[in-house]
């Protein structure tokens, strides 16, 4: 698995996604039991947030990494409104507490809200100097938000963007993904298999899947990572979802295989807003 640098760590390129976990407690073996596959598949790099089943998702993720710590990379992510001075303190420390740790690797405010931007950027350095967090970063920011950012913030203080992009929704490559290729700042891909929608019945990436022996969530994983400083994060539960993710680490697509995929999904002309979901 290729590997890249993101908050002073080595991670893999694939990591995984939490969104839906922790919402029903029937389920939470299963989840807690998919995340410590994932980890001895490499895929060490969990994405999570204090949104996700309202804290349910982080209380699953401290159930797995119990004991292997170290082997992880935590990603969590803060909601707006809680981004004030005190309230990403406080809401940092509950989330702490749900994951049982005392660090968490990156830290993100999970899209851009009312609070003065230079003050959340406050609080997370506040954060940094007492080592409660390794580094910080933003979600669904467009290069507007980031630029507002960069006015006070050095590109070196803010360690991702976590945006939406996959076959389907490839705007970002027309502005952000550049900026951020600029300020040598990664992207990490959320939604990298559409949430298995119809990206995975569409007649290209099946015809691209058929060529590599793959499926068309490999694919469209392999297509998402075929740029370097790209993470993707999909969240997989079944353990054979899993097992194809962490494969999928391992398919390099042709400029054939991306051509054909440029039929159905062409790369954008121009600017379009960020989607997000
Ligand atoms: N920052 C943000 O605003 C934001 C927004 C959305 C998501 N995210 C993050 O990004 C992560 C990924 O996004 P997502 O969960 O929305 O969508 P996703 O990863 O694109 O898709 C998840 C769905 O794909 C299925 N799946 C996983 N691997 C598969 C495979 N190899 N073959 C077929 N189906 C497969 C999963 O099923 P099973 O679970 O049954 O295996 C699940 O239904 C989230 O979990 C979250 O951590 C962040």
């Amino acid at each position: 698995m290729r590997t890249l640098q993101l908050a002073d760590k080595t991670v893999p390129v694939i990591g995984q996604g939490t969104w839906h976990m922790g919402e029903d407690r029937h389920q939470r073996q299963a989840e807690v039991s998919a995340l410590e596959l994932g980890i001895d598949l490499g895929l060490t790099l969990i994405d999570t947030a204090e949104m996700y089943g309202e804290g349910g998702a982080e209380e699953v993720v401290g159930e797995a990494i119990a004991g292997k710590r170290d082997q992880v990379t935590l990603v969590s992510k803060v909601y707006p409104h809680n981004a004030s001075r005190k309230g990403v303190a406080a809401a940092c420390e509950r989330s702490l507490q749900r994951l049982k740790t005392d660090f968490i690797d990156l830290y993100l405010l999970h899209w851009p809200g009312s609070y003065p931007l230079e003050e959340t950027v406050e609080a997370f350095e506040r954060l940094r100097e007492a080592g409660k967090i390794g580094r910080w970063g933003v979600s669904n920011f467009d290069v507007s938000d980031m630029l507002e950012l960069s006015a006070f913030a050095s590109s070196s203080g803010c360690a991702t963007n976590q945006v939406l992009y996959n076959p389907e929704e490839r705007g970002v490559e027309y502005d952000l993904m550049p900026w951020m290729q600029n300020a040598a700042m990664p992207l990490m891909a959320y939604c990298p298999i559409g949430q298995a929608g119809k990206l995975l019945s569409n007649r290209a990436i099946l015809e691209v899947a058929e060529r590599h022996d793959a499926t068309a969530a490999q694919i469209s994983l392999a297509w998402v990572l075929r740029q370097d400083g790209v993470i993707a994060i999909p969240k997989a539960v079944d353990p054979h979802h899993l097992e194809l993710n962490a494969a999928a680490g391992g398919i390099e697509l042709s400029l054939d295989d991306e051509r054909l995929i440029d039929t159905s999904w062409p790369a954008p002309q121009h600017k379009k807003r960020l989607a997000m979901v």
